[in-house]
């Protein structure tokens, strides 16, 4: 039998100090760099989740030498922008679009043909965003009839630069036309209707490959040659928010979480939390690589239902699952408009999360691009995740609150971002256990 549902009894208070696990996206990003650069990466607190752990196989499977990873900690032997090789079979993304959309970019310009696959959940998702731009760079993908994976890329195509404005706020479609747009000829520049998460920008200066960023836009030179470096990757803003709203919302809490990763387009939530009423301190501030890092110090506190302001959406992006728990325990109604991205996650975030906060008997109405929720007392029962690792986390928090147990179902996905949630909620006061 596959232990796959969580058994959360309610009440708790959340206590201690915590550390999560590295940071997802930046766990791909160091490992894709690291493989097309010169020389040799050292990765610490590497996310040993399913997703990360895609990309790694990968370039494995392109030729890449890659040791570890061994308590977080990886070596990577760069082979240079041209040294990948053609790989035996099918890549394997598993449940990733980060890994599929970002290696994109780089596949398009590499001299053989390949095809990246996923799985279920995967192959419905929209990858027209980055065929599209990487089309115009010159490159050919071939997607299924609906614009989705497998995707046959075929290699070859000599890439010019583009000036792109992006139609939708995405990271990874912002990140496939910069890892293109370093092996194309002349200066690519993007434009983004909202800031989205910039780790890559960041990274390749690390990597000592400067982009140019003024406002929206981003611009970068091609043909490029990237140098290996060293990095250490924070604990994951995405993973931390999980406890952030478990400390707010139950009672006599108090939580240190370590090395927390707070890139200000990640930590849109710590300002949707506080103009709701939470009580949270970031303390310590540091860098590591070039990514800020702080310790975060997070109280229980009575929260009140807001309107999201609508520019903090994509910076709270990954987040609203637990926000709407949230908001589910505060007082009075709040609002979410501007976020129809939630729809394309891992699952329809929108309608999955109204499903299974109505099934605890809370007010919950999915809108055409949001959600309206009104706080009140919940009980507990049955929910279906459908397989998204961040709802089924979500809904374990919720029974910090709720009168009688809550039952989640189909959570395996949570290894692929969350690998020890179980234990590391176990230790910080969460009565939750594996059936
Ligand atoms: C990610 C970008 C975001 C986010 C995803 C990770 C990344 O997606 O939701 O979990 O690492 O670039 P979009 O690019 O679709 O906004």
């Amino acid at each position: 039998m596959t232990v796959d549902s969580f058994f959360v009894q309610p009440g708790g208070s959340i206590t201690g100090e915590v550390r999560v696990p590295g940071d997802k996206s930046i766990s791909h990003r160091a490992v894709m760099l690291g493989a097309i650069a010169t020389g040799h990466t050292k990765i610490q607190n590497f996310l040993e989740g399913e997703d990360a752990l895609a990309t790694l196989n990968i370039f494995r499977e392109l030729g890449v030498a890659i040791d570890g990873p061994s308590a977080g900690n990886i070596s990577i032997e760069g082979v240079g922008m041209r040294g990948l090789r053609a790989p035996g079979k099918d890549l394997e993304c598993g449940n990733s679009g980060t890994s599929m959309r970002l290696l994109c970019g780089i596949l398009v310009a590499q001299d053989f043909d390949c095809t990246l696959t996923g799985d279920d959940s995967l192959r419905r998702r929209p990858m027209l965003r980055v065929v599209e731009p990487l089309a115009q760079m010159g490159a050919r993908i071939e997607c299924a009839q609906a614009g989705t994976p497998p995707l046959r890329i075929f290699g070859g195509a000599a890439l010019r630069a583009i000036n792109y404005a992006m139609p939708v706020a995405s990271a990874q479609v912002k990140s496939a036309i910069l890892l293109a747009a370093l092996y194309a000829r002349g200066t690519t520049r993007i434009s983004e209707p909202a800031a989205t998460r910039d780790h890559t920008e960041r990274m390749l200066e690390s990597f000592a490959c400067p982009v140019s960023r003024a406002g929206n836009e981003i611009a970068i030179e091609g043909n490029r040659e990237l140098r290996g470096t060293d990095i250490r990757i924070p604990a994951d803003f995405s993973s931390a928010a999980f406890f952030i709203v478990a400390a707010t919302i139950s009672s006599n809490s108090d939580i240190l979480l370590r090395d927390v990763g707070i890139n200000p387009t990640r930590t849109g939530a710590i300002e949707i939390l506080r103009s709701m009423g939470a009580d949270i301190s970031v303390l310590n501030e540091r860098t590591f690589a070039s990514e800020p890092v702080a310790d975060i110090r997070v109280r229980s506190a009575r929260l009140r239902g807001i309107d999201i302001p609508r520019e903090l959406v994509a910076n709270a992006i990954d987040e609203f699952p637990v926000l709407f728990v949230a908001a589910a325990n505060a007082q009075g109604t709040t609002t979410l408009s501007g976020a129809q991205e939630l729809k394309i996650k891992e699952s329809d975030r929108i309608k999955v999360m109204a499903d299974g906060l109505r099934a605890l008997g809370i007010e919950a109405c999915a809108t055409a691009d949001g959600m309206e929720i009104t706080g009140g007392e919940y009980g507990g029962g049955e929910i279906d995740s459908y397989g998204d690792h961040r709802v089924a986390m979500s809904f374990a928090i919720a029974a910090l609150r709720s009168k009688q147990s809550i039952m989640v179902r189909d959570c395996a996905n949570v290894a692929t971002s969350f690998p020890g949630f179980v234990e590391v909620s176990k230790q910080a006061g969460l009565k939750i256990s594996e059936r």
